[in-house]
């Protein structure tokens, strides 16, 4: 490499590493997608565009021209884009078109294909993602449903930097009232929505007002005109400037070492550079670079978009599929995750269906838990908690796989966040990760010190149940808010007390109040609160309490951490009423808050519920009274706290009848 080359290139990955790119010039260009109803002026917007960016192909003005004059006079811009029909006609793999212009030296795409289902499999398969979206909405008549149905699409592809345009406003006489009613309707709308659009800004497309200057009919606008919206997005990111991502996709191993070998999606690599592997949380040092399998020729570093061998200082185990990543900066873990799924096979996907889901190199089974949403492309119509997708939809799906695996969402890292699936060997849908709602359970793992040892007890828990007569245990009661978990859990506590037990109850909002106080609602948090709740409840069982806990606990993961801390002590009691009955009951008043959008990430409305799939007791509060439903759970603990002839003789003890209180 020439050393001015070498130089440059040097620069641009420390500048790309240290994320101080604040230069457009080195991004990519800002690609966008216009869209909106079919007749508020899509067409005309590009054209215009492209018209005041001098970006018109040759000739394609004068043909716009005689176009139009044709049908009097009046200047049809959307003729501009059968200009680049051909273009559209050659790239037949991803049906879109691209159309570029460059504007005060930034670069910009217009992302266009032919239809919805088009537009939608681009998306989602990553085949062409965009970073921006432009909504256009007429003056005239304003938000129609067609409309929200494409600020829904936005708002489901993760698009978050859009601009609403409110075109034809010479239509309605350039009136502010009119546009001050129509961007109060669309922000509201989008707001419900989750997107904030960063600027409304009313346009005419037709006489070029407020897109790339101001124009003579918008002074009251004290908004920039469109280009100057569009100048402040972010391009994402490219690959390099992102976090390392090396998917391994074999290892080699002769006599005298062993070569990891794969591509660098994203990121540099660096010999010398500590590593993480994921899902095993293993780590290690690059030892070596190598470029495989041409030549050896030992390297420094690899850049995303390289095939390379590298070796490790350890022997750690490493197989296809395992992603190495910086420690500090690895991907998550999880074994549940959302899918922005497009479906390409004839035959439906089902909730329970297990399909093979590939995700970079890593391949295992997943199964379908939900469809939380289902979108028609023909009409673009949504359907929550849908029971099958069909071909060619478009549906938000939450896979379960059985162990934990490592994955970035797809916002994160493009490279790295998407999966296909698989039926019978053949592909049957792809999509897109996104971990909205579900937390990286990455920390929960393992202890954050290498420097602690446990110390043993001298006494053992057999000793100590044989003194009380009966066991410890963990009756975890799980279910909606307004399920009657407090209620049943407080009458329970009592009734056992007063039979002579010690019992305890951990219940949520007292625990939040005190030892999780720092948490909130968010996947994260709530798995923290679960962890810690699950920790506290299993230092109860052992020390011969009978404790009960009352959380929501809505995610399945948490559960089962929960489970796996007790491991003999553990019972998942599921108190079951439906989400109907749950807010007709409302006793705290907060449905009513979440439904008002005044509570964020509220189990049920806007956050999940994850039904237990085989809890060891379910009690029915719809259709049990408090007192049927308390002495099923009294009976139930009563029956599985009885200790076990195991234990006692454990404890070295004889007489066991005698030996055993009787309450
Ligand atoms: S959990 O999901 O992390 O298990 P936890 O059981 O501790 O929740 O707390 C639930 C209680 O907090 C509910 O009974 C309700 O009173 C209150 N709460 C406040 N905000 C929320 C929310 N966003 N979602 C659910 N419950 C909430």
């Amino acid at each position: 490499m020439k050393v001015k080359t070498a130089l440059k290139y040097y620069e641009l990955v420390v500048t790309c590493e240290d994320k101080i790119m604040k230069d457009r010039q080195l991004y990519e260009k800002l690609r966008i997608v216009i869209v909106g109803h079919v007749d508020h002026g899509k067409s005309t917007l590009i054209g215009r565009l492209l018209y005041d960016t001098n970006s018109l192909p040759d000739g394609s003005f004068e043909g716009m021209e005689k176009a139009s004059k044709k049908r009097g006079d009046v200047m049809e811009w959307s003729f501009l884009l059968d200009s680049f029909q051909a273009e559209r006609d050659q790239a037949v793999t991803i049906d879109t078109t691209q159309i570029n212009f460059t504007h005060n030296n930034h670069k910009y795409v217009i992302i266009d294909s032919p239809g919805h289902t088009e537009f939608l499999r681009n998306m989602i398969s990553g085949a062409a993602q965009a970073d921006a979206a432009i909504l256009v909405v007429d003056a005239d008549e304003g938000v129609q449903e067609q409309t929200k149905r494409h600020a829904y699409l936005l708002s489901m592809l993760g698009l978050r930097q859009v601009a609403v345009v409110i075109n034809k406003m010479d239509n309605v006489d350039y009136d502010i009232k009119i546009y001050e009613k129509i961007a109060s309707d669309v922000a509201s709308f989008l707001k419900s929505i989750n997107i904030r659009p960063t600027k409304i800004v009313p346009i005419s497309a037709r006489n070029g007002d407020m897109i790339v200057t101001r124009g003579d009919h918008l002074d009251w606008y004290e908004g920039r005109p469109l280009l100057d919206v569009l100048e402040g997005f972010d391009p994402s990111r490219p690959p390099i400037a992102r976090d390392m991502r090396f998917p391994v996709q074999d290892v080699y191993r002769s006599e005298e070492k062993r070569v990891i070998v794969g591509r660098v999606e994203s990121g540099i690599v660096r010999t010398g550079s500590k590593i993480l592997l994921s899902p095993t949380n293993e780590d290690a040092t690059i030892v070596s670079i190598e470029k495989w399998p041409k030549g050896k020729i030992e390297k420094v570093e690899a850049k995303a978009g390289e095939c390379i061998g590298i070796t490790l200082d350890k022997p750690v185990f490493v197989e296809r599929g395992h992603v190495i990543s910086l420690p500090k900066t690895p991907p998550m873990l999880s074994n549940v995750f959302r899918v922005h799924l497009f479906w390409l096979s004839k035959k439906p996907l089902k909730v329970g269906d297990v399909y093979k889901i590939s995700l970079s190199t890593f391949k295992c089974f997943a199964t379908v838990q939900s469809i939380d949403r289902g979108i028609d492309t023909n009409d673009l119509s949504f359907q929550e908690k849908a029971e099958q997708v069909g071909r060619n939809q478009v549906a938000e799906v939450t896979l379960r796989t059985h162990d934990m695996i490592a994955l970035d969402p797809y916002e994160n890292n493009y490279k790295m966040g998407r999966i296909v699936l698989y039926d019978a060997g053949e592909v049957c849908g792809g999509g897109t990760i996104s971990m909205e709602d579900y937390a990286d359970q990455r920390r929960l793992q393992k202890p954050k010190s290498e420097n602690i040892q446990k110390v043993d007890h001298l006494m053992s828990y057999s000793r100590r149940v044989a003194r009380n007569g009966y066991g410890g245990g963990v009756f975890w009661l799980t279910g909606l808010s307004g399920s009657g978990k407090s209620t049943l859990a407080m009458e329970v506590e009592r009734i056992l007390f007063d039979k002579g037990y010690q019992t305890y109850v951990l219940d949520g909002d007292n625990v939040r109040h005190g030892l999780n106080a720092d948490l909130g609602f968010s996947p994260e948090d709530r798995a923290e609160n679960i962890r810690r709740v699950g920790e506290v409840s299993s230092l109860m069982a052992s020390a011969g309490i009978i404790c009960i806990t009352a959380f929501i606990s809505p995610y399945r993961s948490d559960r089962n951490r929960a489970r796996e801390s007790s491991p003999n002590h553990f019972h998942e009691i599921a108190i079951s009423a439906s989400l109907h009955t749950c807010e007709e009951r409302d006793s705290k008043g907060l449905y009513k808050k979440a439904r008002k959008g005044e509570i964020t990430d509220f189990t049920g409305i806007s956050s999940p519920y994850e039904v237990p799939e085989n809890p060891d007791l379910t009690i029915n509060t719809e259709v049990n009274n408090i007192e049927t439903c308390v002495s099923q759970i009294v009976a139930y603990i009563e029956n599985n706290i009885k200790l076990t002839t195991e234990e006692l003789d454990l404890a070295g003890l004889e007489n066991l009848e005698e030996k055993i209180r009787v309450h």
